[in-house]
């Protein structure tokens, strides 16, 4: 019966204290590897980010976002107001046939929305040629130089031939000559490590900077005499380095993560099977979909037959629904759940029972607590690498900022994992927090480029 199969799905989804000390454990475990000379699978790649800024850096800066939903581009002013700035942009979509189509298209795509702003806001683009860019590409790519990412590869469902192992900047470049733009990127950066950065600019106690969206990673500042695998460059030792971790890949070894097979399906159906194995149980793109899939089981494998004699032709759909579609599910306040009901008949043409609509809600629910707990494990791996005992997490993105009790559920298992006391006051602060950033690919891209500026004219 229903109840037996919710108690089921509870033992395959739950993850308690114990089993989530154990994978911050192995995680620790694994950052160092991925800063060690034979690596690991956490990329933990150098960004040649280089330093934290003052609040007093100045200057007008371009930045380009692209990320897993958006193209943005905007113009940035850093005023001579201490942590002060200003920001006008524009959003395009980023076309769903762009994400595995060619890759020249996707550049030219790309040029295209740069110059539609550019001639928005300036008219002229011939008068453009000393405003310095900052590219917040958000995919693991090696970096010898801030202004070079040479992608590893394609996540969050990217797949684009003749794009792995080269360097996107002069692919980048090529089509703004095409199109005229005299721009010069000066940074090619991650979502995460802006996140820090513009986080770091209003509140100095931010060390971490996180990214749960529709891609789940984070970015901390490590020093170089911790980074063996830069050891051949003879940095001074204390030197500080903003490190990409890409902690998606976390144990895609699969030695800890306790993964359910609707995990293993979602893996194996995607375009880069084997990879990102932490990202695909925590990042909104899947969330949905191991949403989808537990359901089709249900009706289809196992004895209880939900939905049964109804056409679940469309929940048959792969990435038909989207995390808001379980947020939803989770903000439904009604004691009948009634919108959940409402949601399933408009989205899928299904008519769920009282009991079925409960299992619906315990699912969700189960996921997105999993979700939350897991992103725990990351952030306090980091804190322990990092010896951190009390700071600010900064973080972004859709599941941070709309899922229902993410946050909350997140510092609950944050305070199992790391032995906090009970609080004796509720409204007194956590050691860690994590709490929501500042505009990471807008204000933190324009910093970079502005660090990198005064970098390159100080000559280090
Ligand atoms: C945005 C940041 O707010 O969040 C981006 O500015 C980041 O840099 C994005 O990539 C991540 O969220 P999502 O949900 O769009 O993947
Ligand atoms: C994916 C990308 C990573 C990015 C994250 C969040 O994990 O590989 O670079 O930071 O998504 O957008």
């Amino acid at each position: 019966d229903l109840l037996k199969e919710i108690k089921h799905l509870e033992q395959l989804f739950t993850i308690d204290t114990a089993k989530l000390k154990e994978i911050t454990d192995h995680f620790v475990h694994e950052l160092e590897k991925g800063l060690s000379v034979e690596g690991g699978s956490i990329p933990m790649n150098p960004t040649w980010v280089m330093s934290y800024p003052t609040g007093y850096e100045t200057g007008t800066f371009l930045a380009l976002d692209m990320g897993g939903t958006n193209l943005r581009v905007c113009e940035i002013t850093l005023t001579d107001q201490k942590s002060e700035f200003d920001i006008i942009q524009s959003k395009y979509r980023m076309p769903e046939e762009l994400k595995t189509g060619d890759a020249d298209e996707l550049w030219e795509y790309i040029a295209d929305c740069l110059l539609q702003f550019i001639e928005t806001h300036h008219g002229d683009v011939t008068k453009l040629d000393k405003i310095p860019l900052g590219f917040t590409f958000s995919y693991p790519a090696t970096q010898n130089y801030i202004d070079e990412g040479i992608l590893q590869r394609w996540t969050k469902g990217f797949d684009i031939d003749g794009v792995e192992g080269h360097n996107v900047v002069p692919m980048f470049e090529a089509a703004l000559q095409r199109r005229g733009v005299p721009i010069k990127l000066t940074a090619l950066i991650n979502d995460t490590t802006g996140t820090l950065i513009a986080s770091a600019y209003t509140d100095t106690s931010m060390k971490i900077g996180c990214i749960f969206g529709t891609g789940c990673n984070a970015a901390y500042m490590e020093d170089c005499g911790s980074i063996p695998k830069l050891a051949h460059l003879n940095l001074p030792p204390e030197t500080p380095m903003a490190i990409n971790c890409e902690w998606g890949a976390f144990d895609n070894e699969h030695k800890v993560l306790p993964r359910t097979p609707y995990d293993e399906q979602i893996d194996n159906d995607s375009p880069r099977p084997g990879q990102q194995a932490f990202e695909k149980m925590i990042a909104g793109l899947y969330l949905g979909e191991i949403f989808r899939l537990v359901m089709v089981d249900l009706h289809d494998n196992r004895e209880i037959n939900i939905f049964a004699n109804q056409d679940i032709e469309k929940l048959r759909r792969p990435y038909t629904l989207d995390s808001s579609f379980l947020s939803s599910i989770e903000e439904d306040p009604y004691e009948n759940l009634s919108e959940t009901a409402d949601l399933f008949q408009n989205k899928l043409n299904i008519s769920p029972n009282g009991p079925e609509l409960e299992l619906i809600r315990r699912t969700a629910e189960l996921i997105g607590t999993r979700a939350a707990r897991l992103s725990a494990c990351g952030v306090a791996a980091i804190s322990r690498k990092k010896g951190f005992k009390e700071c600010h997490v900064g973080a972004d993105g859709s599941v941070f900022n709309k899922y229902p009790h993410f946050k909350e559920r997140g510092a609950a298992a944050l305070r199992e994992i790391l032995d906090w006391p009970e609080k004796t006051n509720p409204k007194e602060d956590d050691p860690i927090e994590i709490l929501a950033a500042e505009d990471g690919s807008g204000v933190g891209a324009a910093l970079i480029a502005a660090l990198t500026l005064q970098r390159v004219q100080s000559g280090n």
